[in-house]
Parts: structure tokens; sequence; C-alpha cells
């Protein structure tokens, strides 16, 4: 737990994360006290067995679940105990989130599911959007396959757009759980270096659960779980 905790820049950070699932006996305390910072441009691994704790921890992170005790910062701001507009706000201007299954919308083109979390935040003209949109999918290599239907393209690619919808609001922290579990090792590789490119290029914290070790050791950093705790 200490040495996780470093100095410098942060996006964001967790201070003593508790959270106990299900109830009477058979509550669980899932997370046991986890502090950490996710520093600006960097990778940061999650690995544990399974049942460690991993999505519970991206949850809270995700804003999406409230731990029972800690405190979740972005930037300065603590949100594990602000309103349910606060937090809303704060998830969709900072947070993007890559799962292990895409949820592309199968029938629309690759740049148009990029779009849409854009279009959602508002501000922006459908030229904007556009330009916008194809600028992302050309750094993960997709410039050439932006018109096609999400349905029409390989998994690796899919979650490469996957990855652009991501970064569509340019969220200073994106969360990732198993991005390449689904994927072969090449593809995985290959969505990876991109993912860790894009970190590095635009500034992005990526914390990513991964079960692959290759991947982790890659990683900036890497936080190893058990029991809800970092051994
Ligand atoms: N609603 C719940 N009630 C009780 N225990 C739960 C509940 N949801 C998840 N858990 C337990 O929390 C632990 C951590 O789950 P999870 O965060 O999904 O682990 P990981 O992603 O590391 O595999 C598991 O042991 C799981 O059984
Ligand atoms: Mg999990």
């Amino acid at each position: 737990m200490s040495g996780q905790v470093t100095g410098g820049v942060v996006a964001m950070k967790a201070r003593g994360l508790v959270r106990t699932l299900g109830s009477g006996e058979a509550a669980v305390r899932v997370l046991d006290g986890l502090d950490f910072d996710l520093s600006p441009g960097k990778t940061h691994a999650i690995v544990g067995p399974s049942g460690c704790g991993k999505s519970t921890l991206l949850y809270l992170m995700g804003l999406l679940d409230r731990p029972d005790r800690g405190e979740i910062y972005i930037g300065d701001l603590e949100l594990a105990a602000a309103s349910d507009e606060v937090r809303t706000r704060a998830r969709n201007a900072s947070l993007g989130f890559v799962f292990q299954f895409h949820f592309l919308l199968s029938e629309f083109s690759a740049m148009e599911n990029v779009m849409l979390p854009m279009a959602k935040l508002g501000g922006k003209s459908r030229e904007e959007m556009e330009q916008r949109a194809v600028g992302l999918l050309d750094k993960l290599g997709l410039a050439d396959k932006a018109r096609r239907m999400a349905h029409q393209l390989s998994g690796g690619e899919q979650q490469r757009v996957a990855i652009a919808r991501a970064l569509a609001n340019a969220p200073a922290i994106l969360l990732a759980d198993e991005p390449t579990g689904n994927l072969d090792e090449r593809n995985a590789r290959q969505v990876f270096e991109q993912l860790q490119g894009v970190a590095h290029e635009l500034g992005q914290a990526v914390l990513m659960v991964t079960h692959n070790p290759g991947l982790a050791e890659q990683c900036d950093r890497i936080l190893r779980m058990r029991d809800g705790r970092f051994t």
C-alpha cells in the first residue's frame, strides 16, 4: 500500500477505500482499505486472482458505485460522498470506459460510434464531431475504416473503435476492465500498444485490469491485488 502513493501530478486518487458487498452472514469485505494515485500519461495495471475485487474497484473509480468508507478525488474534487448530480457530471467530463466486450452499436459506422459520447455531452457541431472522430480513429490505426459498420470490423478493430469512443470527450482518466480479454494474443498486444501509445501521447491516466501478465509488465505501474488489498 505504501509505495503505491507517489508524489507529482495526480489525475485521480483513492484513499482508504472500503467496500462490503452482501449482507448479514454473507457480507464480504471485497475492498479492504485501498490507497493509490493515478498519474497523467501513465498506464496502471491491476492484476490479481479472480474474485479479489478488481471489477468492484473499477466500479468505484468509475463513479458507478460508492465505497462504504474512503475518498475518491479527481483533481481536488472529492466524489465518493458527492451528490449524484456532481458525480454524473464528473463521470461524463473526466472518465472514459473500455470493457471486455466492446458494446458498439453494430448498425452504426465506426465514426458514428465514436461520435455518440460527443453528441451526448453536447457543444460540438456535427462537422466538429466527425472531424474529431476521424482523428481519433486515425490515432488507433483505423482511418480507412471510419465509415465501415461496426459489425463489419474484426474483434481487434472493434475494440480499438471502443477505445476511440472512450477518448471521444478527452477524458483525463481511462478505466478499462480486461479490454483485451476477448482477443487473441496478437490482437491483444496491438490493442494494448495503441491504448498505451494514446495515453502517452494524449496524457490520459489509464487504469487497466488485465489477466495478461505480459501486458501488465509493459504498463508504467502494476498494482497487485489479493483479497481486496494491494500486496
Ligand atoms: N452482491 C454481492 N454480494 C456478495 N458478494 C459479492 C457481490 N458482488 C460481488 N461479490 C464478491 O466480491 C468479490 C470481488 O468481485 P469482483 O470485484 O468482481 O472480482 P474480480 O473482478 O477481481 O474477479 C468476489 O468474491 C465476489 O463473489
Ligand atoms: Mg472482474
